[in-house]
């Protein structure tokens, strides 16, 4: 992937000390400067609520809904739906697929649980089956995970529910291919964007999911308590998990909400939590989202891939073990430890420097982002250093 336009360093757009390497952006966003700024105004908003008007509750969501749409490509804001986290979207598209005796639901191999549960449930009470795709161990994992997991989805597949990267350690999975397949069988498509969207692209148009689900707390480095959803137009007559006053047809009109209506919003929007106007966080969210549309997922990825290729050189020839580049995100991947590495150490060496990274399993989850300085990245390599010495 490479871009005319590269993106420069944007530390000075956050808050984070110049002695904190953060390296952790998986495990959650840190706050932009306007964003939190944001965040604070709407909250202020409630120390005198004259200052809320009845369009107050649509206007910012309605923004949200666009902004998002943007980042990914969706043809419609009114296909975004606004949610509390990953596990509510992934319930409401559960809700409304349908799924048959005999038939099976395709996930991926230690995935994370908001897109687990849900199924596994589903798959109980419709007497279908969970079908987990294990990738193999060593050289080309990611290349042979995509193909077994193509494999795995067939005439019986109902659903399948996967993510972009994982979030252990950032395989990427070709959700283009997938897609196909999902629709020469007649399967489902869900995508659990979380440890993607808004760092690397995501493109509705082309992958054609039928519902993408994202928290906003990590790479759309927006609140925590909040997720953005596509539905594609297969779930436009679908039933929510709640029936919301604000979800039904002419909520807008503040005097007649006792004429009960049976009719929802258009799109996506019945799919809204309650209180989805949420006015602490949703500014915060179109803040970070208008940042995010400006820089572009596709700069945010050349920029990790640029400041983290020394790196991975380096790393290496320490013995550390990565995958092939075309088969993980440049913003989220593992370093598979060398033999003899006493993770303890390792552990306390990260501590003492400052480094923040998450220690999964023997590897260890890097996950940079455009606030990242060749100082942090500087600081990783004397741990890795340190780790083999
Ligand atoms: C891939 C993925 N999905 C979802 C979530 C969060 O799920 P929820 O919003 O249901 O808490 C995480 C958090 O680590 C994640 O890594």
């Amino acid at each position: 992937m490479s871009v005319t336009d590269p993106l420069a360093c944007q530390s000075d757009a956050f808050a984070l000390p110049d002695d904190v390497h953060y390296l952790n952006c998986a495990y959650m966003g840190p706050l932009p400067r306007v964003a939190e700024a944001a965040g604070v105004a709407g909250l202020a908003k409630k120390r005198v609520p004259t200052g809320i008007s009845p369009e107050d509750f649509f206007k910012e969501a309605d923004v949200l809904r666009a902004l998002f749409a943007r980042l990914v490509n969706a043809p419609d804001p009114a296909a975004i739906a606004i949610g509390p986290g990953v596990s509510y979207g992934v319930a409401t598209a559960a809700r409304n697929l349908p799924l048959g005796a005999g038939q099976n639901v395709v996930v991926t191999h230690e995935q994370f649980p908001g897109n687990v549960h849900a199924w596994r449930r589903k798959a109980t009470e419709s007497g279908a089956e969970v079908r987990t795709v294990v990738p193999p161990d060593g050289e080309g994992r990611g290349a042979a995970w995509n193909e077994r997991l193509l494999e795995a989805i067939d005439a019986r597949t109902g659903i399948v529910a996967v993510p972009h990267v994982h979030w252990t350690d950032g395989t990427l999975f070709d959700l283009s291919a997938v897609g196909r397949r999902c629709r020469d069988v007649g399967a489902a498509l869900i995508v659990d964007g979380t440890q993607s969207v808004g760092a690397l692209p995501f493109d509705v148009a082309e992958v054609q999911p039928d519902a993408l689900i994202v928290a906003a707390y990590k790479w759309l480095l927006g609140p925590y308590s909040l997720s953005l959803s596509y539905f594609s137009p297969r779930f436009d007559d679908g039933v929510p998990l709640e029936e919301t006053w604000i979800g039904r047809e002419a909520s807008e009109e503040f005097q007649r909400l006792v004429q009960y209506r049976d009719g929802y919003q258009p799109g996506a929007v019945r799919f809204d939590v309650a209180e989805r106007s949420n006015f602490a966080l949703v500014p915060v969210a179109l803040a970070s989202l208008e940042l995010l549309n400006g820089w572009r997922p596709e700069r945010i990825q050349e920029y990790c891939r640029a400041l983290t290729s020394e790196l991975l050189h380096e790393a290496a020839a320490l013995g550390f073990g990565v995958e092939a580049p075309e088969w993980r995100g440049s913003h989220l991947f593992g370093l598979r430890m060398p033999a003899g590495v006493d993770l303890d150490a390792l552990r306390d060496a990260l501590q003492r420097r400052n480094v923040y990274a998450s220690l999964r399993g023997s590897a260890l989850r890097l996950s940079p982002n455009v606030y990242n300085t060749p100082e942090n990245v500087a600081a990783l390599v004397e741990v890795l250093r340190e780790a083999v010495a």
